[in-house]
């Protein structure tokens, strides 16, 4: 399939890529549990990064301390209930990654060439041992551009301001998405290769139920299949 050789050794990654609320970790989790792949947010290790450097004091802009808090930290990505879980030194920060000021702050850290490449290889990590859906900005244009299997998943900004309010959050995915596509290193973007979904009007598993027969039609071998 012409890899690139650092690529070759990777296992089948599925990545879901869109905005703020676009319905992605509802729908790649379930998709991954029908699969049998390993379910990896890659918005979670941005908001482990980024709430180790709240903690820290840290502020978006002061790239010297970052690159230098970053180069002393333990980022460990391990597997739970076949769930890709983020520890840093040692702190397993989940109860804290929705948390407002990490809302605030995150496209802020995960624009920084440094906290994207550190992902990145956590990410390529990963995929040297286990099948994997991902979900993120850009997964499926920068950091497994070889995968055939894109999706791209949407919803109206009136829908995905709905949804997140639902959630109880107080997050400003307004000012996220503008920061998260104008961005210079790795914007979001539609992969041109990318299946395109609107999921506005669609439940979580009409989705993954589109996905699943798109998948199929591709010829991805699905051993551990759960319909
Ligand atoms: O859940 P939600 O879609 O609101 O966000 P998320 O997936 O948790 O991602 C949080 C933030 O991390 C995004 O707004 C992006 O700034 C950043 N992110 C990124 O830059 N690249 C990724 N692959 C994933 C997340």
């Amino acid at each position: 399939m012409g890899l690139r050789s650092s690529q070759r050794e990777f296992h089948r990654v599925v990545a879901i890529d869109g905005p703020a609320a676009s319905g992605k970790s509802s729908v790649a989790r379930e998709l991954a549990g029908r699969l049998g792949f390993i379910y990896v947010n890659s918005g979670a290790i941005y908001r482990a990064i980024t709430w180790y450097l709240l903690e820290k004091d840290i502020n978006a802009e002061d790239t010297d301390r970052i690159a230098q808090a970053l180069e002393s930290a333990a980022i460990t990505c391990c597997i739970q209930a076949s769930e890709s879980r983020i520890l840093v030194d040692n702190v397993d920060p989940a109860a804290h990654l929705r948390d407002d000021r990490v809302n605030e702050s995150v496209s802020r850290i995960s624009r920084l060439p440094l906290v994207r490449q550190i992902v990145g290889q956590k990410l390529h990590e990963r995929a040297r041992s286990d099948d994997l859906v991902v979900e993120g900005r850009d997964i499926g244009s920068v950091v497994f551009p070889q995968t055939p299997y894109k999706f791209y998943v949407d919803a109206s900004p009136e829908v995905r301001l709905r949804r997140r309010a639902a959630q109880g959050e107080r997050d400003e995915i307004v000012l996220r998405d503008h920061a998260d596509f104008s961005r210079s290193v790795s914007p979001l973007v539609i992969a041109e290769d990318a299946y395109v979904i609107d999921t506005s009007h669609l439940a979580i598993e009409a989705v993954v139920n589109k996905i699943m027969a798109r998948l199929k039609q591709m010829g991805l071998q699905i051993w551990r299949c759960r319909d």
